[in-house]
């Protein structure tokens, strides 16, 4: 596992800007796997920057959500269906057709989160995963003591991840308390990837993910697990390693 310490949440999109404008370099049709939540905003910026600029070209490129909310009607401004839209898709203008994601609404939840699983292995599987974590330690919406080796499947959110996200939504009572995501398993056969952590509030699940032992109560732990996962975090994130 590669740690980068970087200045500030904006060099950190920059940093990661620049790792998926190379990656596309290589590969115009990658699938790049991106997260919700405030920390990967000013990636998103910093790519769509690019693009304005003609630094980089995202014609054909494929994208896929990590996670989901259940049972959000579909059009809700903050399922992550519409989240993604409006924060990667429009912004850097991409083919709405190249965007997959697991269905929160279907009525048979487990059949879309096995279907979801078996689209992203037949889509060639993800080439960068971009993550963020939960202060619990949660990589998408897997909780702590989530199996290392789950697959895409629905999760109950814990109160804290629920009192986290509830910033999103008018009242805590408004946030879902199931999720569909990605399971842990599935996250790591990506091919790189990439967690970004800004600010104080990160830095003990930080900590514990990078220097404490791999165990399924810290779910980002699972990372150093893989052959190529990179770690970017603030000075802020930064200060318990
Ligand atoms: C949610 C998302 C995660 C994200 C986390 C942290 O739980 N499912 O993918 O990493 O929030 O969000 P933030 O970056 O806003 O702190």
């Amino acid at each position: 596992m590669e740690v980068v310490i970087v200045q500030d949440a904006a060099a950190g999109g920059q940093l990661i800007a620049d790792s998926i404008a190379d990656l596309l370099r290589r590969k115009p049709d990658a699938l790049l796997g991106v997260a919700t939540g405030s920390t990967p905003l000013p990636v998103y910026q910093a790519l769509a920057a690019r693009v304005r600029d003609g630094a980089v070209d995202v014609s054909r490129a494929r994208i896929a959500q990590l996670d989901e909310y259940v049972g959000l009607a579909p059009g809700h401004p903050e399922s992550y269906r519409s989240v993604v839209e409006r924060e990667v898709v429009e912004p850097l203008g991409l083919d709405p057709d190249a965007f997959m994601g697991p269905d929160g609404s279907a009525t048979d939840v487990q059949a879309a989160c096995e279907r979801y699983d078996r689209a992203l292995a037949e889509a060639g599987g993800v080439d960068l995963q971009l993550l963020g974590i939960g202060t619990d330690g949660h990589i998408g919406f897997n909780e702590p003591c989530s199996s290392l080796a789950s697959r895409t499947r629905i999760k109950t959110l814990t109160r804290q991840t629920r009192e986290d996200n509830a910033r999103f939504f008018d009242h805590l009572d408004d946030v879902p308390h199931h999720v569909i995501t990605q399971g842990i398993g599935t996250i790591l056969e990506a091919r790189h990837l990439v967690l970004l952590a800004t600010g104080e509030g990160k830095a003990e699940a930080v900590a514990q993910a990078v220097e404490g032992p791999v165990a399924a109560f810290v779910p980002a732990s699972a990372l150093q697990l893989h052959p190529h996962a990179t770690v970017v975090v603030d000075e802020a994130a930064a200060s318990r390693l």
